[in-house]
């Protein structure tokens, strides 16, 4: 049976499809994989303190809500894995080079083309419930604001996409991977994640606490943290915000 996104609730504008999704639970349960699209976001929230930037009607602005119960809280970083997951396997039917840069990010190329929040609630010793919030950028093609270096889809395919399609297409993805999760195939998902992400048993730039260095990702911990192999052999292992990629002359 289909969770994610067989109830999907459209908003003409709200501030932020996250604090509405947030709002609207608190109230009642809802619908498990309810799905708040907004055709307006006026005050989007990126991870941190960012804005999410995204022009009226053009992208896909949305929240979803499930209720992963059985989820214990140090496993809560596979609601990540099962969103970016499906999100680049739906991306792989059209483009190339699709990677998922730690710890939400979905890259193409070096160009981020969607950004993840997640907000989860705890109940005791598991999950609660989980606000997944996506910003994927499909039909905007100039960008305003501090962003160093967003990408749509119809840059990338040089066509306009339907956003309902596309998300009903994403939300079907997403559900897949959710469905092996709750079916525990945890070895799976862990796999396909790590193939999937950026730097990958590669050598590449990372800047943590000012210092700047080479080294290679070899995956995440069990906790979701990225794990660094140096090149002098030691491992690190870092939470999100503790380091960043060094991509060009951006830190990302
Ligand atoms: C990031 O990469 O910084 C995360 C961006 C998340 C943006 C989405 S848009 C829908 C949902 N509502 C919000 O206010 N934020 C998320």
């Amino acid at each position: 049976m289909n969770i994610i996104g067989n109830n999907i609730i459209l908003l003409d504008q709200i501030d932020s499809t996250n604090n509405y999704a947030m709002q609207q639970s608190t109230e009642q349960e809802l619908i498990d994989g309810t799905v708040f699209l907004a055709d307006d976001q006026t005050a989007g929230r990126g991870q941190g303190t960012n804005f999410w930037e995204s022009e009226p009607k053009a992208n896909l602005t949305f929240s979803v809500v499930i209720y992963p119960r059985f989820l214990e809280i140090m496993d809560q970083f596979m609601i990540s894995k099962i969103v970016t997951l499906g999100l680049v396997q739906w991306l792989d039917l059209s483009l190339q080079n699709v990677t998922i840069k730690w710890p939400n990010d979905i890259y193409v190329g070096q160009k981020k083309i969607a950004g993840i929040l997640i907000e989860n609630s705890l109940a005791g010793a598991t999950l609660n419930k989980s606000v997944i919030g996506i910003g994927f950028n499909v039909n905007q093609t100039l960008f305003k604001s501090k962003a160093p270096n967003p990408i749509s889809l119809k840059m990338l395919t040089q066509k306009s996409w339907d956003r309902h399609e596309v998300l009903k297409a994403i939300c079907l993805h997403m559900d897949q991977w959710y469905s092996k999760l709750r079916e525990g195939q945890i070895e799976e998902i862990n796999k396909a994640f790590e193939n999937r992400m950026m730097g990958i048993n590669q050598w590449a730039t990372f800047c943590a606490e000012e210092e700047v260095f080479e080294a290679k990702v070899s995956g995440v911990n069990e906790i979701g943290q990225l794990v660094l192999e140096l090149n002098d052999g030691s491992v690190l292992a870092f939470h999100n915000k503790e380091v960043q990629y060094v991509i060009g002359s951006l830190k990302v």
